[in-house]
């Protein structure tokens, strides 16, 4: 394979990065000889279609570590490919809608360039190329959503959403034997997620021979009102609305939903939505919290010498000193507090990411299935983050009385 200077077959690189429109993806990865290898071992590059607008995103990974870099087009996306080539990988792979460009750095420094035709059919390229995703279970192209006005975000969401619930569904069926499934979305706003799990859920519970009534819980009036008004229009059977607070819910008048659904509850509501769940007893829980503030509020009401975070002096403070950890610190502690309550209360759980951050960065998910009795041996876990935290979640206020049951059993 012929050689060619270096320098110029990293501009001909760099020319195919910065044509968004035409890049499918681009690859750098490997090391030079005789010298530091580059920061990671590796970068996906490709074009995304974000919320903002079009960005060039950068995935880096070295061994588990992966940190991701959304340049919007322009000084910003050049300068992240200026960057790039700069580092001194050993191999660049580029794939656009038309041809393939493989750069390998030899051992002298040259380039050895290799082109070809994109050999795959129907190769998407541009910003909307991240969209190539596995069959959804809530059809996107549902009139349902266009009548709702969901956006493709929310659409990516609520499919995401649905899909963890998928293998749970059983569970919640065996808990309803004999009767209809029941099924409430707390905190629905606007109820995409509402009328996208109620029409899976129909198809599911069909299959069983079961029927399924589904509630969307709203504090707003106007949504509620317009989710009602939508669902009649549709004529989806067995779906409804209800304005209440999630505190003191009762979408079956006293019978317990089999599955409890929260998405984006806002702060607070999403603990409410969890200690709701656990009181009814509900076997399936999934809830996507929001924003954190309570706890992230409590850290920075802290000081070091209280012993934040543990140790002589706090030997934790340095993890929330600066304002945008504590506000990732906090959103961790929260979840893993949150998980933990749920553990001690008789749930087996798992915090999942549901969807890409692209589409949402509160991507997190508790999935919660209620397993049978109470788990002391979670509590001495419980106190201890709590006692080196120095917090108190809202979640273990809203339940201390079935907390301090199981205490009393431990
Ligand atoms: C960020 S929106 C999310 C809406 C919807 N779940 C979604 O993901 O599109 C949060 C919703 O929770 C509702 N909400 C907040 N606190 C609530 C509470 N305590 N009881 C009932 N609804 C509440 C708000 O009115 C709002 O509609």
């Amino acid at each position: 394979m012929p050689v060619s200077d270096l320098t110029a077959a990293l501009a001909d690189v760099r020319a195919l990065l910065l044509a968004p429109d035409d890049l499918v993806r681009a690859v750098a990865a490997g090391r030079r000889r005789g010298v530091e290898p580059p920061a990671a071992e590796r970068v996906e590059v490709r074009p995304v279609a974000l919320r903002a607008g079009p960005h060039l995103q950068l995935v880096s990974r070295t061994g588990p570590v992966v940190s991701t870099v959304n340049a919007p087009l322009g000084e910003r996306a050049a300068a992240a490919v200026d960057d790039l080539l700069a580092q001194p990988f050993g191999n660049f792979h580029v794939e656009t809608s038309s041809q393939v460009l493989q750069l390998r750095v030899t051992k002298r420094g040259e380039a050895q360039v290799h082109r070809s035709a994109t050999s795959r059919r129907a190769v998407q390229a541009g910003p909307q190329a991240h969209d190539r995703t596995k069959q959804r279970l809530v059809d996107p192209d549902d009139p349902l959503f266009r009548v709702l006005g969901a956006g493709g975000d929310k659409r990516r969401q609520v499919d995401a959403f649905v899909r963890q619930l998928a293998p749970l569904a059983p569970r919640a069926l065996d808990a309803a034997a004999g009767r209809e499934l029941r099924a409430v979305d707390l905190g629905c706003g606007n109820a995409y997620l509402t009328f996208a799990a109620h029409r899976w859920l129909a198809g599911r519970a069909g299959e069983d021979g079961a029927a399924l009534r589904t509630v969307g819980v709203d504090v707003r009036p106007d949504v509620v009102e317009r989710s009602e008004r939508l669902a009649g229009e549709a004529g989806l059977a067995g779906l409804s609305f209800a304005v209440g607070s999630i505190v003191d819910a009762d979408p079956f008048d006293g019978a317990a939903p089999d599955v409890v659904l929260a998405l984006h509850a806002c702060d607070t509501a999403t603990d409410d939505a969890l200690a709701r769940a656990v009181r009814w007893g509900s076997p399936v829980v999934l809830a996507a919290p929001c924003c954190h503030r309570d706890v992230q509020r409590q850290i920075a009401g802290a000081r070091a010498g209280d012993g934040l975070g543990g140790g002589r002096g706090g030997a934790g403070e340095p993890l929330v000193r600066h304002p945008i950890l504590r506000e990732r610190f906090a959103d961790v502690l929260t979840d893993a507090l949150r998980a933990l309550v749920l553990q001690v209360l008789g749930y087996r759980v798992e915090v999942v990411e549901f969807v890409d951050s692209r589409h949402t960065p509160r991507n997190a998910l508790l999935r919660a299935v209620r397993t049978g009795g109470p788990r002391p041996e979670h509590l001495a876990e419980l106190d201890a983050l709590r006692a080196q935290w120095g917090v108190e979640p809202v979640l273990a206020r809203r339940l201390a009385p079935q907390l301090d049951a199981v205490r009393a059993l431990a």
